[in-house]
């Protein structure tokens, strides 16, 4: 017989503990945001919903008490100045309290979107447009996915079919979109800087979901967001304070590595970037990481170990002898991880080039290959944004 009453004792506790509502619980463990003031009242269960919530509600729990161990750092101030920013256009400059906070804030949505009913109607009657001025799988749709979950409706732009082919320019572009009354425009473009150019010409919050070899803080942020969830399960309660991270591949063309060189040396992690010499940016050192030529020797005692693609769709001219010498030198192979700590974890933000700069057999390890939870993250943390980013024309309390 399912005991009900020390579920609904647990639910309470960690409503008062997590600061979050009892029927925002309900809705994550059941599905349902009444079904627990209906089993208070007397109402039954079946032992698999019983064994359902029980497993979800053990998970929160586990977050919450991470939470409570949070540096100092990490604690953030009430309302909007958590998050004081109007746009998201890098995760440079973002403090880690900052960081933190949208990172707590897409706990929610990792639980809400392992649910068979994957709804919140928060943005219900806000517009969003995704204006992707450059190709994407992960990005796009996870966009498209975390607004419609969020009950806004979503508008995607292809560049390809818009009036851009027809000349026009990107700023005539931002002012046709912002005469839309749209409520937040998620923009992708090729140049370094587009995007806070079209930021500083509209109205509404601008997230950047790629900008040329500049910046991709949602990247920056989900793998933040994986990380931290790995780890976690591990049973490390402060897992960025001196991580030691390998960031290898194209690290000149990549706006991943920026984003997250920034954001985890931001939370205390210690980066190593390794690169070709052509692929490895003049300067590199001042964004306080160690920079590596050689992989076998970035690799050394690595906690997690993060491969990037060659961008070949940025570089003029050849960057690499051939695909095959680079895999050589830089390709995460069996043998080369062994160099990493024994349980080193290993993330790539796609799309991967399997047999360039990772092989298969890393790319698909069980436990130690994030690479599939970094796209679950990327609903997840797309949400977050949206949401924080919203707050304050949604009038929500304290965002005004
Ligand atoms: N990681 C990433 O930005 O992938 P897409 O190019 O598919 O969006």
């Amino acid at each position: 017989m399912a005991d009900t009453q020390e579920l609904i004792a647990r639910i309470n506790a960690l409503a008062l503990r997590s600061n979050r509502s009892k029927s925002t619980l309900s809705r994550l463990l059941f599905g349902n945001g009444k079904r627990i003031d209906e089993i208070e009242a007397g109402g039954s269960i079946t032992l698999t919903t019983y064994q359902r919530a029980a497993e979800a509600l053990a998970e929160l729990e586990q977050t919450a008490a991470a939470s409570a161990h949070a540096p100092h750092s990490s604690r953030y101030p009430e309302g909007r100045t958590a998050f004081p920013h109007k746009h998201l256009l890098g995760t440079s400059g973002l403090a880690p309290h900052e960081i933190m906070f949208l990172l707590d804030e897409a706990e929610q949505w990792v639980e809400l979107n392992r649910q068979s009913h994957k709804r919140d109607n928060r943005l219900a009657g806000l517009t969003i447009i995704n204006a992707f001025f450059e190709n994407s799988t992960r990005t796009l749709l996870s966009f498209e996915i975390a607004g419609k979950r969020l009950g806004a409706d979503v508008v995607n732009m292809h560049a390809a079919q818009s009036s851009v082919k027809k000349g026009e320019t990107l700023i005539d572009t931002a002012l046709t979109l912002n005469a839309m009354r749209s409520d937040a425009i998620v923009i992708r473009h090729g140049s370094s800087g587009a995007v806070r150019l079209i930021a500083d010409k509209v109205d509404c919050p601008v997230l950047n979901a790629g900008d040329g070899q500049h910046e991709h803080p949602t990247q920056g942020l989900l793998d933040a967001l994986t990380i931290r969830r790995a780890l976690r399960a591990r049973g490390v309660t402060e897992p960025f304070s001196g991580l030691k991270v390998v960031i290898c591949g194209d690290v000149l063309h990549s706006r991943v590595a920026r984003s997250n060189v920034h954001c985890l040396t931001t939370l205390g992690a210690d980066v190593r970037v390794c690169a070709p010499p052509a692929l490895m940016p003049a300067g590199i050192e001042q964004l306080k990481v160690t920079a590596f030529h050689d992989f076998d020797a970035a690799l050394e005692g690595a906690d997690l170990v993060m491969m990037l693609r060659l961008q070949n769709e940025r570089m003029q001219g050849s960057f690499v002898p051939s695909p095959a010498e680079y895999r050589h030198l830089y390709g995460l192979t069996p043998e080369r991880l062994k160099r990493a700590a024994p349980d080193a974890l290993v993330m790539h933000p796609g799309p991967m080039n399997r047999g360039v700069e990772i092989d298969s057999i890393i790319a698909d390890l069980p436990e130690r290959s994030l690479i599939t939870t970094q796209v679950e993250m990327g609903v997840a943390m797309r949400m977050a944004c949206l949401d924080v980013l919203t707050r304050q024309a949604r009038g929500v309390e304290g965002w005004q």
